[in-house]
């Protein structure tokens, strides 16, 4: 079973990786930004999964644009894991994109 942390997964592609995860038998460390109790889907998909909330997804508080939140993050991540964190793959999702951008003045 592989150990996934995806960094953006309140909606969107984010959440849609999280869904997968959890179907296939892996387990999660799912991030919001903000007020984690908010993040109905994912709780309702950590209540979901066979091992619940402690289990197959577990829910933590990221906001990439602050320094501050990426250390309780990773402080937090070690706690759960322990000292012999392993993480099996990190997906950084979370990102907003905007129109008109680069790639559209190349076309
Ligand atoms: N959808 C596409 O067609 C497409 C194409 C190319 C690339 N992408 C990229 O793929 C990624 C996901 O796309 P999406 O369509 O799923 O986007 P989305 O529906 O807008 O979801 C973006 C996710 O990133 C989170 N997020 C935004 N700013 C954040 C921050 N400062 N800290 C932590 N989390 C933050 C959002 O959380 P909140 O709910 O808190 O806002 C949300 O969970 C983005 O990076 C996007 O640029 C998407």
């Amino acid at each position: 079973m592989a150990h996934w942390v995806i960094i953006g997964s309140s909606r969107g592609i984010g959440f849609e990786f999280c869904k997968q995860i959890v179907a296939r038998g892996d387990s999660v460390s799912a991030t919001v930004r903000g007020d984690i109790s908010r993040a109905s889907n994912l709780w309702t998909l950590a209540g979901s999964s066979d091992q619940g909330a402690q289990g197959a997804c577990r829910l933590l508080e990221c906001d990439v644009t602050s320094e501050t939140s990426i250390n309780r993050f990773t402080q937090d991540l070690a706690l759960i894991h322990g000292p012999q964190t392993s993480l099996d793959f990190v997906v950084i999702n979370a990102g907003i994109l905007k129109y008109p951008n680069f790639i559209q003045r190349l076309c």
